[in-house]
C-alpha cells in the first residue's frame, strides 16, 4: 500500500480514537473495541495480548475486519491479521502507546503485534462513493 494511503488509514484510525475488531470463532462473530494502530514498514498492525480470546480466535482464523466512525465517515478493514514476532515492531507499538508500558513489554511473551494481509480498506460516507484502498 502507497505509504499516503496507509497513512489516511492509520490516521483516521487514530483519530477516531476507538474502532471495533471483529474476529470469528468458529461461526460465531466476535468483536470488541480496539484502539491500538501503527503504520509500520508499509504495513497496518495492531496491537493485543497472546492471552487473550481475540489472539486465539485469529491464531485459529486469522480472518479480521475492523470498523470505525468518525464525521460522517465510515472505515472498514477486511482482510487477514498475521502474527508478527519482529521485537522491532513491538518496541515501537509500545513507544506509539507508552501508557500500554504499564501492561506489556517486548520481551513478556504475552505482546503481539498483528499486520493486515490481502486487505481491502474502504472508506464510506451518506453523501460520497466509497472510496477503496487495497492494502498488499
Ligand atoms: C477504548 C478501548 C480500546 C482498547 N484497545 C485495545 C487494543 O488496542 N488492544 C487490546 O488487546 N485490547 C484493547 N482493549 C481491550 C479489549 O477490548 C478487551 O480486552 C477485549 O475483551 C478483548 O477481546 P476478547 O475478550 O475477545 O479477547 C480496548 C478497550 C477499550 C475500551
Amino acid at each position: 500500500m502507497a505509504d499516503n494511503k496507509l497513512e489516511k488509514v492509520c490516521q483516521f484510525l487514530r483519530d477516531a480514537g476507538t474502532y471495533y475488531l471483529a474476529t470469528v470463532e468458529g461461526d460465531q462473530p466476535r468483536g470488541r473495541p480496539f484502539g491500538t494502530v501503527l503504520a509500520y514498514d508499509g504495513k497496518l498492525y495492531i496491537q493485543t495480548g497472546k492471552a487473550k480470546s481475540v489472539s486465539k480466535q485469529l491464531a485459529a482464523n486469522p480472518k479480521a475486519e475492523i470498523c470505525a466512525f468518525k464525521d460522517g465517515v465510515w472505515l472498514r478493514v477486511a482482510g487477514e491479521l498475521v502474527n508478527d514476532d519482529d521485537r522491532a515492531v513491538k518496541v515501537a507499538m509500545l513507544d506509539q502507546y507508552p501508557e500500554l508500558k504499564a501492561m506489556y513489554d517486548a520481551d513478556d511473551g504475552n505482546t503481539q503485534v498483528l499486520y493486515f494481509r490481502s486487505a481491502t480498506a474502504v472508506f464510506s460516507s451518506f453523501t460520497a462513493p466509497p472510496e477503496t484502498f487495497m492494502l498488499d
